[in-house]
Formats: C-alpha cells, structure tokens, sequence
C-alpha cells in the first residue's frame, strides 16, 4: 500500500537497501544520505525513513547509479601489516589496507579499524547488515589483542584494567587480562575487550602505566588469524560466516 507521498509502506528503507548494495556500512550509509549524496529518481534524498519501491526507483550515490542487482558478498580476513591504515583513501597519501587486496573487485569495507601502527586481524566485507551488526555495541564482540608493553603491569594494574580503566571518554568495561609468557626480556599481554573506542587499547594501557611498544589483534570473536600470514587474507567459509551471522 502507498502512503500520502506515493511511496510503498513496505518498500526497502534507503540505508538498507544501500548496505544491501555494498556501498557503506548502514550506519555509513545514513551519513551519506544526511549529507545530501544521495539521490532518487534524479531528486536528493535526506531523510531517513524513505522507503524504496525496488522494481522503480533509480538510486545514485555521488552521481554513480547503483545496478539492480545486489553484488556478490565477500568476506575477508585480512592480516594486517603495520603501516596501512583503514579506510579507502588517505588525504596523506598513505597505503590503505585494500592496497593489499589483490583481485577483489568488490568495494569492500574494514568492519572496525585498527590504527595505522596495529598489525592483525582486520574483517573486511560488503556485507553492511552483518557490519552494522557486529558494530552494534549491544553485541559485545569479543577482540583479542597482544601487546607489547614497556613494563609489566603490576597486581594494581591488571585490578584496574579487570574493573574498568576510566578515560577522557569515561570508564571502560573490564577487559580480560593476562601476562603472557616473556619472551626475550619482552613483557607481552594478552587483553580482549568488546568496545572499539579509538585507540582503547593503547589508551588503556598508558592509564595503567604500561605504554604499548607493539599491538596485534589476534581474535574477534572466534575467529583467529594464525592460519593467515602477515599482510595476506584469506575468506571466510560458508560456516564461520554463517557463525558470524547467529552470533
Ligand atoms: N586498540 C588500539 O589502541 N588500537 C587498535 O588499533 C585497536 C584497539
């Protein structure tokens, strides 16, 4: 049924359908329609309840027409090197991760960032509903990092990382922590946490007293980037995507 505008009350939201096309993430997608970059049928579309009519409508997105038909979805897991940094361009002129995705034609998107001087696990996919997803903080992804540190954190320390550390940007939630072995007079931590602040890690740890030298993701969620060497990928299987999705 039409409302009063003549728009389809059980059309395809705007964002959705963009996430669903592969062009941002939902959240990135409702960015580009506020920002006016969007457009139907010839005409900018900012607002956020619009409704598509599938068979009719037109969508443009900086001018470029989107197809009809939904890309092929990809699913990558990355390991990344140092020195890239997550996002499609760099105003600095800086290698970005896809530089390293060789034959994927899709366009792509990182699901989270890691900083430019953070190696590991990177998921990288077109798929913006499962982004926005395991982006939502109500869902509590687990990341898994190790790092690195300038000096062992004492009983203080790990008390305060377990409980909370409190940051510019408040009071974190208590990240798991443990020493790992030393290896090689080097003090290694492994901490996981479920936010995704900027730099919380580092930030964490500097509260503490134990600035990182080195940071590794080496987990999100149950997946793990052993199997993949530094600065290669590898996809995803049909059944950890499937995981991914349930969890
Ligand atoms: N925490 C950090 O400090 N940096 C990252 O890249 C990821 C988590």
């Amino acid at each position: 049924m039409d409302d009063k505008q003549g728009r389809p009350q059980d059309g395809v939201r705007l964002q959705k359908y963009l996430a669903a096309q592969g062009v941002a993430s939902r959240r990135a997608a409702e960015k580009l329609i506020a920002e006016g970059r969007v457009k139907v049928n010839g005409r900018v579309v900012d607002t956020m309840g619009y409704k598509l009519d599938g068979e009719r409508d037109r969508v443009a997105v900086d001018g470029v027409l989107l197809g009809k038909k939904a890309p092929r979805l990809r699913y990558i897991l990355l390991n990344k090197p140092c020195g890239y940094i997550c996002s499609a361009h760099d105003q600095r002129g800086r290698r970005t991760v896809l530089d390293l995705l060789h034959g994927v034609e899709e366009r792509v998107y990182p699901v989270g960032r890691l900083d430019y001087d953070t190696a590991g696990l990177l998921l990288l996919t077109n798929d913006g509903e499962l982004t926005h997803k395991l982006l939502h903080p109500s869902q509590q992804v687990d990341k898994t990092y190790i790092a690195e540190v300038a000096a062992c954190p004492d009983g203080a320390a790990l008390r305060r990382l377990r409980e909370g550390v409190m940051l510019s940007d408040g009071l974190t939630a208590p990240a798991k922590v443990q020493v790992m072995k030393r290896r090689d007079d080097k003090v290694m931590l492994e901490l996981t946490i479920h936010e995704g602040r900027n730099r919380q890690v580092r930030r964490m740890l500097d509260a503490v007293g134990c600035p990182v030298l080195r940071l590794k993701r080496a987990k999100l969620a149950f997946l793990d980037i052993k199997d993949v060497p530094l600065g290669a990928y590898r996809e995803l299987s049909a059944a950890e995507i499937k995981r991914l999705k349930s969890l």
